[in-house]
């Protein structure tokens, strides 16, 4: 007789974190003021936490740091545990693999097709998949942001609203863990953006992935936010969630909101 094990439930970690920031101070040398001045960031595994802050704040300069773009002059980020300045190269590398960036101006590469688009992470990244695997994994990402029918477009037969979609699917196909959007749904009419919006949301749900989104665009942030953090002068000044800095105390953070 076969014994089958009882199910057990297995109470997840909820307050895991995941991204760790503490005292983040980054100055550009061609420039006198600093552009971050002591951030402090926690966010826990599968969170989706949304920034918002004045043009110029250092918003993307944030989320570069954490992926390794820019190098900060002080403080520490953490990811997954580990603070990145600590770990050689090969692990950083490991790490960026868990990481999504979709970068504000997501260009896809205008010579390769959709396909040749989606394939090129995999290629670099997961060298020993075979051609038809590869196929099945561009399919089922184009699947997910509804867009199979695309596969052999070039990125100018596209609309915008679409080559974000693909540029989407292009970071997704590696199964990031933590993804950062920086500014997802800019320029994109008010139905495309709230599409765009739904993905993320989506993306958190299907693959319990942990985001940081920054944007301008505040119907993005009420539907995929679970925390707010707003940025000024190179600090994090308001945090919680949507509707309580919407309703917030203060002035400043409730015009935010259009309040
Ligand atoms: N590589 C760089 N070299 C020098 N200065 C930089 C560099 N990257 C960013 N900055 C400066 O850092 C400041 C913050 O820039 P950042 O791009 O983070 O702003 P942001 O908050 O993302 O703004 P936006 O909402 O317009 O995208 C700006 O003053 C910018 O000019
Ligand atoms: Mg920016």
């Amino acid at each position: 007789m076969q014994v089958e094990e009882l199910p057990i439930t297995i109470k997840t970690d909820q307050t895991k974190n995941v991204i760790q920031i503490k005292n983040l101070h980054k100055t550009f040398t061609d420039r006198e003021h600093e552009v971050l001045r002591g951030v402090n960031l926690t966010i826990k595994e599968g969170e989706n936490v949304v920034v918002l802050g004045k043009s110029g704040t250092g918003k993307s300069v944030l989320i570069k740091c954490i992926v390794g773009l820019v190098a900060a002059d002080e403080g520490e980020i953490n990811v997954f545990g580990k603070d990145i300045h600590d770990l050689p190269e090969k692990e950083l590398n490991k790490m960026r693999i868990k990481m999504g960036f979709l970068f504000q101006s997501a260009a896809l590469y205008d010579s390769m097709t959709v396909r040749e688009n989606l394939a090129f992470p995999l290629q670099r990244s997961q060298k020993n998949l075979s051609a038809k695997e590869r196929e099945a994994m561009i399919v089922e990402q184009l699947h997910n942001v509804g867009l199979e029918a695309a596969i052999d477009k070039m990125p100018s037969e596209l609309s915008g609203g679409m080559r974000k979609r693909i540029g989407l699917a292009r970071t997704l196909i590696l199964k990031p863990e933590i993804m950062l959007y920086d500014e997802p749904t800019t320029g994109l009419d008010t139905i495309t953006s709230k599409e765009i919006s739904e993905l993320i949301l989506s993306v958190q749900k299907k693959n319990k992935t942990t985001s940081i989104i920054i944007t301008h665009d505040m119907e993005c942030a009420k539907l995929t936010a679970d925390r707010v953090v707003i940025l000024k002068d190179g600090v994090i000044v308001a945090e919680g969630t949507y509707s309580s800095l919407e309703n917030s105390q203060d002035e400043w953070v409730r015009s935010f909101f259009n309040k």
